[in-house]
């Protein structure tokens, strides 16, 4: 429980703090860690060393007295034992104290003057075919070795020697503190390098959110301008900069559709107006046909029905009768050919591969040129009214515009029917025009005959497609779906013969 609070304290704390204080803080840890651990090692196996040079060094000392003693002790020369005991001292200040204890455990001489400090005599003794005896206490001020060494083999006593280890804790003292400032200038130096690799990791990511930030105020043109680094950053960078390519390409697609939209937009309503200017003058027009030609046709018939009566003589007769009849004739002439512009009765009595011939042959008369017409696919006929309209008509646009506009040599028509579309193709070779110029016009300089063709396919779910570049001539495709639409007429023919 108290762990997972500790770990959840560290956890929060780590996280508060940015990535350069992170690198830095573990750098310094380390360091500091890593010198501690190893101050450490130093001064315990230093210590070990030291300690053992100088158990060495008392047991050296220690032989070399009990060899100087042996001979003195077998004379008793008590003062040749206190000169060698003297300068010993003299010449060894590491060495504390010495005592030269005889095989009885008296001892015959010591260091210390009058007495020797309590419990000393018999705190260390070498035991039998032992080579020395080592033992260490501490005087409560620093540590002492204390050294026995066999004199003959312990026949005449033993050497004591009590060394100081005050040399030992001096020269681990300065070891340790010469390792100290080792490790400060390592943490230093590791904060130095922590802090530029630091700097040299931030940089790139404060970079990458600058650009996140400008990115999500809209700034989509902002890139990061570290891709070309070659490293795991460079790489989230490179990663970046294309999901802004991405964004920006993806902005630039929907400007451009909305700009789309509301040109369509504009283009409908302005059509819209214009049909229904458009069919008020069509009425006119029917309405003034109606009365101008074909109503004085029949009141001049009328008139001359009346004035039949009086006429006596056979051959004045007849020739009124060839006038009425011819004036007759006329009016139903007149009449057909505004059925036929009102809608092109063929279209519902033979159907749309017909009417397209009729249409071909027409305009060929009127223009004096030849135009190609190539029809497949007719061979039944169950077309949707809708579908067969939209086709004439934008057929009858196209092969119009062609004639009028475009100079051409040679015009030509394909009207092909598969299972489940109509296509048609009007191709000129004749001077062409700039597509992009037209359709950039302003609504009111604008033709509607182009426009119209396209709103038609795609009211219909067709596409429709021109080609044109100036003097390259222009081509036309057109290609409008039967499915569903020919359920739709086929279930009209079905209810109408009462499937
Ligand atoms: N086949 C073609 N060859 C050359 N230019 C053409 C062709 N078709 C169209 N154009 C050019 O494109 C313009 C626009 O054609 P569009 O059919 O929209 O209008 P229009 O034919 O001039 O008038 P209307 O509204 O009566 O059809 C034409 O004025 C003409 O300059
Ligand atoms: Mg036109």
């Amino acid at each position: 429980m108290k762990n997972k609070l500790l770990s959840r304290l560290f956890y929060t704390a780590f996280n508060l703090v940015g990535v350069r204080a992170k690198i830095m803080g573990i750098a310094v840890m380390l360091v500091l860690l890593l010198g501690t651990l190893q101050i450490w090692q130093v001064e315990t196996s230093f210590t070990r060393i030291l300690r053992q040079e100088l158990t060495k060094q008392g047991v050296s000392l220690g032989r070399y007295l009990a060899a100087r003693s042996e001979n003195l002790l077998l004379t008793n020369n008590i003062y040749g034992l206190y000169e060698l005991v003297r300068d010993t001292m003299d010449n060894n200040p590491e060495v504390k104290y010495i005592l030269l204890i005889d095989s009885e455990g008296q001892l015959v001489i010591n260091s210390f003057g009058k007495g020797i400090p309590r419990g000393l005599l018999n705190f260390n003794k070498v035991g039998e075919g032992q080579e020395y005896s080592r033992r260490i206490f501490s005087t409560g001020e620093e540590l002492v070795q204390d050294v026995a060494i066999p004199i003959a083999n312990g026949k005449l006593g033993q050497v004591r020697l009590g060394l100081s280890e005050i040399g030992i804790v001096t020269a681990v003292e300065r070891m340790q503190s010469q390792l100290w400032l080792s490790t400060l200038v390592i943490s230093l130096l590791g904060v130095g390098v922590a802090y530029l690799l630091s700097a040299l990791i931030n940089r790139p990511l404060r970079e990458l959110v600058t650009a996140t930030k400008n990115i999500g105020e809209g700034k989509l043109s902002y890139r990061v301008p570290l891709d070309w680094i070659k490293d795991e950053l460079g790489q989230l960078a490179r990663a970046f900069n294309e999901m802004a390519d991405k964004l920006q390409e993806a902005e630039k697609e929907q400007a451009r559709l909305w700009q789309e939209v509301l040109r369509k937009e504009r283009m409908r309503r302005y059509l819209l107006s214009k049909i229904i200017s458009a069919q008020e003058e069509e009425r006119l027009r029917i309405s003034r046909e109606l009365h101008d030609e074909t109503g004085q046709a029949l009141s001049s018939v009328n008139l001359a029905l009346a004035s039949l009566d009086g006429v006596q003589d056979p051959q004045e007769f007849r020739r009124r009768v060839k006038l009425m009849q011819e004036t007759v004739t006329k009016a139903l002439e007149d009449i057909h050919l505004l059925c036929r512009q009102l809608r092109p009765s063929v279209l519902d009595k033979l159907g749309l591969a017909v009417a397209v011939q009729r249409l071909v042959r027409d305009c060929s008369m009127r223009w004096g040129k030849d135009i190609g017409l190539t029809v497949t696919g007719f061979d039944t006929e169950i077309i949707p009214d809708e579908v067969k309209i939209a086709v004439y008509r934008i057929v009858q646009e196209a092969l119009g515009n062609a004639l009028r506009h475009s100079q051409a040599e040679n015009i030509s028509v394909v009207l092909q029917k598969t299972e489940n579309k109509i296509l048609a193709i009007v191709e000129d070779d004749g001077v062409g025009f700039d597509i992009n110029e037209m359709q950039n016009k302003d609504i009111e300089e604008k033709h509607l005959g182009l426009f119209g063709m396209q709103e038609r396919a795609e009211l219909l779910g067709g596409k429709l497609n021109i080609e044109s570049a100036l003097g390259k001539g222009t081509t036309i495709y057109v290609e409008l779906p039967l499915e569903g639409r020919v359920s739709h007429a086929t279930e009209k023919v079905k209810s109408a013969v009462g499937g």
